[in-house]
């Protein structure tokens, strides 16, 4: 996965593909470069490492012309190094391209050129590209392009140059996004809006199978046999001021606190005007949409994943529905139980995971309805899906996902009553009372961060820490795997969680003095349960954190220290639970001093399987 970026207009290209790199860096950063023309000619600078490398780079050696591309890698083919950075050129030096995506065939092409006498400086798939473009050339730079994207397969976002036609660049998408930015006598492209937004709000959202030739006066988007396609202007009503760091030390911690915001703009346009049911005007079903659903199969990544693991809860309680949430690379491979009577519910906070698209397009194979729940309009999932909620959570640019699992939650929990009602497995009340409970929600979030120091002081007497362990039952276990991976991801301690009940069937072994274990006991009809194990790990000299409703007197008396959450229903605590958790990775990760936002071997995006 990579960022790329491209300019055509009567400024300095180098300025802009420096600043949208910067700002597409959490899509990869091992290494970055840009490619400008200028008199007859292509120069290409590019640098392992962080764009602050390649920054000094130009600005040592000013990278002239009006026209230009540029990279921001995260290496798949051939490890970080200068020589493997894009953009890469063709033998002749006719061609620059930039890529993100895997060419699956790269190998029997490459074979194919080095037949034929080219030599390839890198090891990447990229560089075949190039080549072929040479290779190919017929005397129109978009009808060689088009031939060379015939041939590929695999997945990618390309942006071409040549010196046949220096005022022209092109550009193309199949399963990773690409943006054109419509300026005035200029024109941009990206892989994101942020890279554009300080210039335009105007833009194409490319679809896969569209080329643009993009030139400073003008956008003409062709199909691959070069048919016209007529596109719609896209307007960003994103604010410039939401894609960055604002007063905040970091993405993360911004985006934690953006979390009130972020679940208010989910739920609002979700509430019929009087408070008390759910509506959802993008799906309107009927009961029998919801009778005919035999199954639902949930297929997410990562923190998506550990969303899914709660809407199961959710969805099983709420509207007695059979839900499986399954890994989305597990789902893909594992030939899965998937018929015209499964709905399944994919969840991306950037609709772009490769792993979480490719099981949307297998279970839509097999047959299977489709409901997306993703953040970013446009993307990939949104638009292969036959159904779409969106998270109104914003851009989300740290690497650790805060206010995007939020908002899921809340879409999860929103989708789970609107399904029990329309099934008739859930009473009015009962969903009057919970959906009331979560409008409170943005409010309460105010109370955990009046007592963020107190996480902070957690973290830091945690800070040498060798292994944490988090514990929980019913949806505080889902909650604990993510309390998990946010510790692992970005303070790099071992983390491990584990239900309330099954510590004593093994990891009971290394609860050893003074090991912190975080305790979560918010689910009121497991509370007991879990005060037992709490006194299981505290026979062992652990030390615990306990999470609790803010009413609790129970658990406070077995535990260290104590952290509480706002009072709610059992099923909206978990959307709040989950932000001392989030705050004490964060703090974790500071006190180590480590790259809060770009956590080591991590990238924003995964686009690649
Ligand atoms: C962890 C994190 C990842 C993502 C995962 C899926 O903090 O952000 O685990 O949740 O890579 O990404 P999306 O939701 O974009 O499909």
């Amino acid at each position: 996965m990579c960022g790329i970026v491209g300019y055509v207009g009567d400024r300095q290209a180098a300025d802009f593909l420096l600043e949208g790199l910067a700002k597409l860096e959490y899509r990869g950063y091992d290494s970055a470069g840009i490619a400008v023309y200028h008199d007859g000619k292509i120069k290409v600078q590019k640098k392992v490492g962080r764009l602050v490398n390649l920054k000094k780079v130009v600005e040592q050696d000013p990278n002239i012309g009006t026209i230009g591309i540029g990279h921001t890698r995260w290496a798949t083919h051939g490890g970080p190094s200068d020589v493997n950075s894009h953009p890469h050129m063709s033998m002749d030096g006719k061609f620059a391209v930039v890529h993100n995506g895997i060419i699956e065939n790269y190998m029997t092409l490459k074979e194919e050129l080095l037949a034929k006498g080219y030599q390839f400086k890198s090891e990447t798939d990229t560089e075949v590209v190039a080549h072929l473009c040479s290779d190919m050339y017929d005397g129109d730079f978009a009808s060689t392009v088009r031939r060379v994207l015939k041939r590929l397969r695999g997945s990618y976002s390309l942006v071409f140059m040549s010196t046949y036609q220096p005022d022209t660049i092109i550009c193309c998408k199949k399963d990773n996004p690409l943006i054109v930015g419509l300026g005035d006598g200029e024109n941009y492209i990206a892989s994101d809006i942020p890279a554009i937004l300080n210039y335009t709000r105007r833009t194409y959202i490319m679809n896969d199978g569209e080329v643009a030739i993009v030139k400073k006066d003008s956008v003409w988007v062709t199909d691959l046999d070069g048919q016209p396609v007529s596109k719609k202007v896209f307007e960003v009503n994103w604010d410039a001021e939401a894609a960055e760091k604002g007063g905040f030390e970091h993405f993360m911690i911004k985006e934690i606190f953006e979390q009130p915001k972020a679940i208010r703009d989910t739920l609002s346009c979700r509430v019929a005007d009087d408070g008390k049911s759910v509506k959802f005007d993008e799906l309107n079903w009927s009961p029998e949409d919801v009778n005919s659903i035999g199954k639902i199969m949930i297929t997410a990544c990562g923190t998506a994943y550990h969303a899914g693991l709660l809407a199961k809860y959710f969805i099983e309680k709420l509207a007695r529905i059979p839900v499986e949430v399954d890994i989305a690379s597990e789902y893909r491979y594992r030939d899965p139980l998937t018929d015209s009577k499964t709905l399944c519910i994919i969840i991306s906070q950037s609709g772009e995971t490769i792993d979480t698209l490719a099981a949307l397009k297998e279970a839509k194979r097999r047959g299977a309805r489709s409901l997306a729940i993703t953040n970013v309009v446009g993307s990939s999932i949104s638009r292969e899906a036959d159904q779409v909620v969106y998270t109104w959570a914003g851009p989300e640019i740290a690497v650790a996902s805060t206010k995007a699992y939020t908002t899921q939650l809340v879409a999860l929990l929103l989708l789970a009553l609107y399904m029990g009602r329309l099934n008739g497995q859930l009473s009015a009340e009962k969903e009057t009372e919970i959906l009331q409970d979560l409008q409170k929600v943005p409010e309460q979030c105010q109370y955990i961060f009046d007592h963020a120091d107190d996480v902070k002081q957690l973290a830091e007497k945690f800070k040498n820490k060798e292994d944490v362990f988090f514990i929980g039952r019913s949806m505080d276990y889902g909650l604990a795997m993510e309390g998990a991976l946010k510790l692992k991801e970005i303070s790099y301690i071992h983390a491990e969680a584990y239900a309330g009940g099954e510590l004593k069937h093994g990891t009971l072994a290394l609860i050893v003095d003074g090991v912190p274990v975080i305790a979560l006991a918010t689910q009121r009809d497991v509370e007991e349960k879990m005060i037992s194990n709490i006194k299981e790990v505290k026979a062992r000299n652990a030390q615990v954190v306990g999470v609790v409703q803010d009413d609790d007197t129970e658990v406070a008396k077995t535990v260290d220290y104590i952290i509480k959450i706002p009072k709610s229903d059992n099923f909206v605590m978990p959307v709040m639970t989950v932000i001392p958790l989030q705050l004490l990775a964060y703090y974790a990760a500071v006190v180590r001093g480590n790259d809060v936002d770009k956590p080591r071997n991590l990238a924003k995006s995964v686009t690649v399987e």
